[in-house]
């Protein structure tokens, strides 16, 4: 069954103790938590109080994005706010296996994200030491924008990859994730849907994460 990741960016964060609570009624299997910096991306988001909050309010597990540079100085902090799952991004990360190495020592399971412009390829080597890669159907730094065509086959071709390895590696694919764009991305090879917008801007979230649950 395919994993459902909301991303809490679209949610209304006066009510985020209500948000949580519909989420942990939900059929939604993690939180995704996106976490932007001003600089790896042009956008600044929320971080580790915010995070550490989160954590009490819930028991399924936290998929932590972080959008910043030098996500290594930060993430004891995040293992410590409550991340279960530490994702940075290949392209913010020049030394990315020790970056990978890092957030497996302290106990977290380890996630590359890719940009739209970054090929599947490049994972190659790095791909049998990770849990997860968060393959970005957008252009990280915002909430709500259009799901790239682009995505669907490098999702095919990573899936293959994975398989052909017979890895484990979970593919979640981010950004622009709708109801009905869902069914293609499973289809294509997707492990996990995020989605932010389509889930908390519906009249009935619950209902949405089952369907995306479904698609
Ligand atoms: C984009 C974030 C996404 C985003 C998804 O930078 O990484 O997780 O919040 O939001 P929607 O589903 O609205 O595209
Ligand atoms: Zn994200």
């Amino acid at each position: 069954m395919t994993i459902i990741s909301p991303s809490l960016l679209a949610c209304n964060f006066l009510d985020l103790r209500e948000v949580c609570n519909m989420l942990n009624e939900s059929e939604a299997d993690w939180y995704h938590l996106d976490v932007m910096d001003g600089r790896f991306v042009p956008n600044i988001s929320f971080g580790l109080p915010v995070i550490e909050k989160i954590r009490t309010a819930t028991d399924k597990p936290c998929d932590v994005h972080l959008m910043i540079v030098e996500p290594g100085k930060y993430a004891a902090d995040f293992k410590s706010a409550g991340a279960d799952h530490l994702i940075v991004h290949y392209e913010a990360c020049p030394h990315l296996h020790r970056n990978i190495q890092q957030i497996k020592d302290l106990g977290m399971k380890a996630g590359v994200a890719i940009n739209p412009h970054t090929p599947v390829q490049l994972l190659d080597d790095i791909l049998q030491s990770i849990d997860i890669v968060c393959l970005m159907s957008v252009n990280p730094g915002f909430g709500g924008q259009e799901f790239i065509p682009h995505s669907l086959s490098k999702i095919q071709a990573l899936r293959k990859r994975i398989d052909q390895l017979n890895l484990p590696t979970i593919i979640e694919v981010d950004g622009g994730i709708n109801l009905d764009n869902a069914g293609v991305v499973v289809q294509s090879g997707a492990h996990a849907l995020i989605a932010g917008t389509t889930i908390f801007n519906a009249a009935d979230p619950k209902k949405v994460i089952h369907q995306l649950k479904h698609s």
